[in-house]
């Protein structure tokens, strides 16, 4: 069977699924219809760009069944405004209720983070979800006993001798995405998957926050890997503490307007 096929009575040969298509492997044939250049395949990053843009619906992809497609809804222009509140109201929130956030809830925010963009469409994030809260104040403790040791930070030392949570600010839950150890990508394919799923989070009205301090713990504290369960060869790149957050903000606070050169 080849990678693509072509409903020819539907196709209108308009060559839209090859201009689209990113390692450019699709060309038009000399019957006018699309086809895979003959040894391209390998080529494929079935990102599945040459299907979606089909406005016939006449291309289906080998490795994308269609029914695991999902309609892309047209987004009102009123929706940027929106988008555009929603990432500037958005704080880092370090003041949790106690009550913990629905496993659904949980679930949507990773099904969202999951079409976050991934270098050549790899694909290779994972998640570790801490639902359980009694497993992120363990996780906490041992973030909590890398600081004590790594003599970074005193001021936060001298607030965790308090009682303080400095690490996951007493979050129910959190959330980490890693990547395969040597994978170029990783660190930015964990990033942007985590901003969305922070957005997500914002969005359902929950408070997120990167938790830093966790992920360095994760790196150089074995205990705290293992406490996760990290598959080995995984780095984690990215961590959010995660739940309902206790207050709200009513100002935006100033930011430095944006550096930029205009070329
Ligand atoms: C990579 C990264 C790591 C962070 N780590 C922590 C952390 O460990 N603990 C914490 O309380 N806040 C952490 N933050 C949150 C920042 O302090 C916060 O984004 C910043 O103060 C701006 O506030 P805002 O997010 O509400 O705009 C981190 C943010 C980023 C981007």
């Amino acid at each position: 069977m080849s990678l693509i096929c072509v409903d020819k009575e539907n196709c209108n040969r308009d060559g839209l699924c090859a201009q689209a298509c990113p390692p450019g492997i699709i060309r038009m044939g000399e019957d006018g219809f699309p086809e895979v250049e003959k040894g391209a395949e390998d080529f494929c990053i079935s990102c599945g760009h040459c299907v979606s843009v089909c406005m016939r619906g006449a291309m289906s992809h080998e490795r994308l069944p269609m029914e695991n497609f999902l309609p892309a809804r047209r987004v009102k222009p009123e929706a940027a405004g929106e988008v555009a509140e929603l990432m500037r109201g958005r704080r880092s929130v370090r003041e949790f209720k106690d009550t913990p956030v629905d496993r659904h809830v949980l679930q949507e925010l990773l099904d969202t983070a999951r079409f976050a963009p991934t270098a050549t469409n790899s694909q290779k994030v994972g998640w570790i979800m801490v639902e359980d809260p009694a497993a992120t104040r363990r996780l906490a403790g041992l973030g909590a006993d890398w600081l004590r040791g790594s003599n970074i930070f005193p001021r936060y030392v001298a607030l965790l001798d308090r009682g303080g949570d400095m690490i996951l600010r007493g979050a129910p839950h959190l959330v980490l995405a890693h990547a395969p150890a040597d994978y170029a990508w990783g660190a930015i394919d964990c990033t942007i998957a985590a901003t969305y799923l922070e957005l997500a989070a914002a969005a359902h009205g929950l408070g997120a926050c990167w938790a830093g301090l966790m992920i360095r713990a994760v790196a150089q504290h074995p205990p705290a890997a293992q406490a996760l369960g990290l598959p080995e060869g995984r780095t984690v790149h990215a961590a959010l503490m995660l739940g309902l957050p206790k207050y709200r903000y009513y100002l935006v606070p100033p930011r430095n307007k944006a550096d930029v050169s205009w070329l």
